[in-house]
């Protein structure tokens, strides 16, 4: 085999099978390999294998755990005043140019098994408008009513990025001053088999995929983001997810709340559908706020109930957080207590078998390692949870079908629309659920929640009629 120090490095980690094929390839694929290799920490391998694989990872603590304390909504008990003030705090920031939108879009989206970044899915029920523009109308037209255009920052991956920038160049951004849409890319980790030895989609390249959206953190480090931000007199992100399009990008209440609090890392919650909900939950431990995954409440915590009959643990994670700067570049250094941990994901990952031929699993074959975002709470200062109703704010694509699927989504959407009318008098018949006989839209730059929709809806010298494809912009 061709002498390289770093085929020599990966031999001595117990990972040669990696150039098993080398010899064989051209040069441009050795290159390629050698490349791919070099992005490779052998030293995080070992400790992730050891620690995740061979030691089963370490058992989630539950000692001390109890439900986080949030800040509920005016109309479940919460202070109308401090939710009003925390409003007037938000639009303050935003009228200051202190907030960034921030997307992650680096996922894989397997199970909506759709071609293509999944910002580019169609998803509004009367123009079949991607995500992507979903989210860049709302921007632009917060942009307009606080008088600021905002920053975007958007994450991709590797599989993605090309694609992403294309899609947005042949949208003219959707409007958007494209010197302030930002794309960079996430970092990748290697696949491994159940032994830790790292998998090879190919003879030539290997088995990676992006680092979990956690790894948001560090690239918006890596990437020079943040030092843009600095330079831009930003200091605040909004995270959001790319498959949700009922998120409000920037929302003033939150960034205040965010604000007034001294929060590091601000969190929205819903109350949890059922116990059993697939969505991780805010609790307390020891004096810090965490995310725990739903795999790993207990099942008899998951049911708990409370005084007046209702869940115990309702506060479901729904990854819509605030962030400040400084806060994602300390937690970027990943100096010591500081790092976020990986999580392993056994996965069907496609490889290579010993003699080179394609091996396509139909069971989990290997790890992927992840870092997700909300493992960074507990390092927060004053970290804060606020309540946000379901119906108005979290409705993702996920599957092809059945829950959190494109038609979920559609009519979570029409029935958003629905509310804006009623409150204005104006709504078509609709079901028991709030859905309307036929669809109709209300375009983001229109109205992109209930206060800015009656604004606009007011202005109107002459009211459209309420009839099937209404389209308002
Ligand atoms: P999901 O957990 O839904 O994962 O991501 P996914 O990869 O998109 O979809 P599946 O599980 O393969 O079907 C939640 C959000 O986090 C982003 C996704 O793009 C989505 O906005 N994400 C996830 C990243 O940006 N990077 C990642 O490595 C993982």
């Amino acid at each position: 085999m061709a002498n390289h120090p770093l085929i020599e490095k990966f031999q001595k980690a117990g990972q040669g099978h990696v150039f098993a094929f080398f010899d064989q390839a051209t040069p441009a694929e050795q290159r390629r390999l050698l490349e791919e290799a070099a992005e490779i920490d052998l030293g995080e391998v070992a400790r992730l294998t050891q620690t995740l694989l061979k030691q089963g990872g370490a058992a989630v603590a539950l000692d001390g755990l109890a439900p986080a304390p949030y800040e509920p909504r005016p109309e479940h008990g919460g202070d109308a005043t401090a939710w009003a003030e925390a409003r007037a705090a938000g639009e303050a920031v935003l009228r200051a140019g202190r907030v960034a939108a921030f997307t992650v879009a680096g996922g894989q989206g397997t199970r909506l098994g759709y071609d293509g970044p999944k910002g580019t899915f169609p998803v509004t029920p009367v123009r079949a408008k991607p995500l992507f523009q979903v989210f860049a109308e709302k921007i632009l037209a917060a942009g307009r009513r606080y008088g600021r255009p905002l920053h975007w920052f958007i994450m991709t991956s590797h599989a993605n990025h090309a694609a992403t920038e294309a899609f947005f160049a042949e949208h003219r951004f959707f409007g958007l001053d494209r010197g302030r849409v930002h794309f960079f890319r996430q970092g990748r980790m290697p696949a491994v088999d159940f032994a830790g030895r790292i998998l090879l989609e190919t003879k030539s390249s290997l088995a990676l995929s992006p680092d979990g959206h956690g790894g948001s953190l560090r690239a918006l480090q890596r990437s020079g983001a943040l030092d843009l931000m600095q330079r831009e007199g930003v200091d605040t992100l909004s995270y959001f997810q790319v498959d949700n399009p009922l998120v409000r990008c920037v929302d003033p209440a939150f960034l205040g709340w965010h604000v007034r609090r001294g929060s590091e890392m601000s969190s929205k919650m819903v109350a949890k559908a059922y116990a059993e909900e697939k969505v991780g939950v805010f609790c307390a431990q020891g004096g810090r706020l965490t995310v725990v995954e739903y795999s790993d409440l207990p099942a008899a915590l998951q049911r708990e109930t409370n005084a007046a009959g209702g869940l115990r643990y309702v506060a479901g994670s729904i990854a819509i957080h605030v962030l400040d700067r400084e806060f994602v570049r300390r937690m970027a250094g990943g100096g010591e207590g500081v790092a976020l941990p990986f999580h392993r994901a056994d996965k069907k990952i496609p490889t290579i078998d010993a003699a080179g031929a394609p091996v396509r699993p139909d069971k989990p074959n290997g790890v992927k390692f992840e870092l997700f975002v909300f493992d960074a709470v507990p390092f927060a200062r004053a970290p804060l949870v606020i309540e946000t109703l379901r119906a108005d704010e979290f409705s993702p694509v996920k599957n092809a079908d059945g829950a959190d699927s494109p038609l979920t989504c559609r009519n979570d959407q029409l029935r958003q629309f629905v509310r804006w009318l009623r409150a204005e008098g104006a709504a078509p018949a609709s079901d028991a659920t709030g859905l309307p006989a036929f669809p109709l839209e209300v375009s983001p730059l229109f109205g992109y929640d209930e206060d800015s929709f009656a604004d606009s809806w007011r202005r109107l010298a002459v009211k459209p009629r309420i009839e099937p494809g209404l389209y308002l912009e």
